[in-house]
């Protein structure tokens, strides 16, 4: 069986999730299911990323140790992938030993080798936050989180030697175009940073405890990244007595990560790696952000949604067709309120919904919910739906596999609107009226089939209104998998439900929209 080894990036436990959070793990989720249809063993990794200042301050602002917040955090964090049926297969944190070993090793290893030196960190250091800051991170030579003033100051650090492995990287990225994705992200990356020529990057830092101390010199903790990146080949166990899962899943076939955080990626992991003698990952994603209507989502501007509420009154479907619809590959998307209530309306409960219940209706009025089998007279417009369902089928497995999942959607939402305009071409009420029965049967045929294919083309994130649809329709298992996505012409003795469910109810808008408005924090 072919593998597939998928990660999230591992969450800094420094508040409560929000649902730009949830997108890159429902994401994950999605890709992951989806290549489990396909036939991979599929291997998905999530976790927390525990180290670290900042972690440190709100432990102490919320009166607890570093460790007693990280705990409390982690599990809700496993809360929050259960209400939304994350199928993770593992979940590191930074402060487990079988992590915190590894990395010890590693910086070790690095010293040796002589990629590691010791020397100077120079930067302006914010004294309230405690925060080291580059000239160009600072907002009117102030310091950008606080506002206050900074001072130059120099402190005792370690640095990876990334100039000497650039060139290497350069060439790495000549030859394996697909490396980052999308495009525009690897161009940036290589014309931004690659090309000019890369800073060495400091690893260790003595402001601060909270980490992974490094053994040979333990004032310094290893600083973030160097911990953090790690993790994808700590949780394998790499340099573990037990490194099976490193043999069979390393190198990652998908990284995936927020575009923020792309520059770590794409540059300096691969340097890790090559300093380690280890394959590089095969690719990188760097997907955009969740918006609100007035920029990026803050506490300060009270404009903070969370997955929990969203998923309680609408339905874990809902919430993960709306999060990733509206996340263009590689570009932000923006939530509303409005948009949310109105996809929902129109995209499931007019689009999807109606399509069913109409489908089912007829079925039960016309021949009392039996379709037999495939229809021996097929018209031009049976001929077309099965084609355009079969064009469908083969666009939007190519967006699953080039991780383009919005698209993917979007050409799942065109075959519906599709179907629904097949019933209002073929007025399959007519029909039954000049008792042309034969075209009948075949127009819910048809039908039935678009059904089914959709239903099973949203399985990997809508798995509950899937599963529903097939059960409605009465769907034979063998006829539910995604390898019969080609058959047309397998449906044979199915009886439809007598007691159609409607899948979703219509919404009130205004009223919704201040319910949404209301979970706004
Ligand atoms: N701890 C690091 C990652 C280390 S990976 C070796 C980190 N953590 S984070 O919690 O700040 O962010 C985690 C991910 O969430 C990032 O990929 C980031 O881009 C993503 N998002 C944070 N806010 C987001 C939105 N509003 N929308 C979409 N993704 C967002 O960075």
């Amino acid at each position: 069986m072919q593998k597939f080894y998928l990660t999230t990036p591992i969450y800094y436990p420094s508040g409560k999730f929000h649902i730009g959070t949830a997108y890159t793990t429902a994401l994950a989720n999605t890709i992951k299911k989806y290549k489990q249809e396909r036939g991979f063993e599929a291997y998905l990794l999530t976790g927390m990323d525990e180290h670290g200042q900042k972690i440190q301050k709100v432990a102490e602002a919320n009166g607890k140790t570093p460790q007693e917040h990280v705990d409390k955090m982690a599990e809700e964090a496993k809360k929050l992938w259960s209400l939304m049926e994350i199928e993770y297969d593992d979940f590191i944190r930074t402060t487990e030993e079988r992590h915190t070993k590894v990395v010890e090793k590693i910086f070790d290893r690095l010293m040796e080798q002589g990629d590691i030196y010791k020397s100077e960190y120079e930067g302006w250091y914010c004294m309230p936050c405690e925060t080291y800051f580059t000239e160009t991170q600072l907002i009117d030579g102030k310091c950008p989180d606080c506002g206050r003033e900074v001072k130059k100051m120099k402190e005792e650090s370690y640095f990876f030697n990334m100039k000497k492995y650039a060139d290497r990287l350069i060439k790495f990225y000549y030859e394996n175009p697909n490396f980052i994705l999308p495009e525009s992200r690897k161009n940036e990356l290589f014309n931004n940073f690659l090309k000019p020529g890369l800073e060495d990057l400091c690893v260790s830092r003595t402001s601060f405890d909270w980490g992974v101390k490094v053994k040979k010199d333990p004032k310094h903790v290893v600083y973030v990244w160097l911990d953090a990146l790690t993790n994808y080949i700590t949780a394998l166990g790499y340099l573990s007595e037990n490194d099976s899962l490193m043999e069979k899943y390393w190198p990652a076939d998908l990284h995936l990560v927020g575009k923020d955080i792309i520059r770590f990626h794409g540059l300096y992991w691969p340097i890790f790696l090559m300093a380690l003698d280890l394959p590089l990952p095969k690719q990188i994603y760097a997907h955009g952000f969740i918006m609100m209507k007035d920029g990026k989502m803050s506490k300060s501007k009270g404009n903070v949604i969370y997955p929990e509420p969203l998923i309680e009154r609408y339905g874990l479907d809902t919430f993960k067709y709306f999060i990733l619809r509206e996340m263009s590959y590689g570009q932000d998307g923006t939530f509303t309120p409005e948009g949310f209530v109105e996809r929902y309306n129109f995209d499931l409960c007019n689009d999807l919904g109606n399509l069913l219940n109409r489908t089912i209706g007829m079925i039960n009025k016309y021949f009392n919910g039996d379709i037999t089998s495939y229809p021996n007279i097929i018209s031009d417009l049976d001929k077309e739906i099965e084609k355009f369902s079969d064009v469908s089928i083969h666009e939007i497995e190519e967006y699953f596999d080039t991780y383009h999942i919005s698209n993917a959607i979007a050409e799942t939402w065109n075959l519906v609107s599709r179907t629904n305009k097949y019933i209002d071409e073929t007025a399959p009420w007519i029909l039954f009226k000049e008792e042309k029965y034969e075209a009948l049967k075949s127009v819910m045929y048809h039908l039935v089939e678009s059904l089914r294919r959709i239903a099973i083309l949203i399985k990997p994130y809508m798995k509950h209104t899937s599963k529903k649809i097939l059960q409605q329709l009465n769907i034979p298992e063998e006829l539910q998998t995604w390898n019969s996505l080609t058959d047309y012409n397998k449906l044979k003795n199915i009886k439809v439900t007598d007691k159609p469910e409607v899948l979703f109810a219509r919404l009130e808008t205004e009223t919704e929209v201040e319910e949404i408005k209301n979970m706004m924090k």
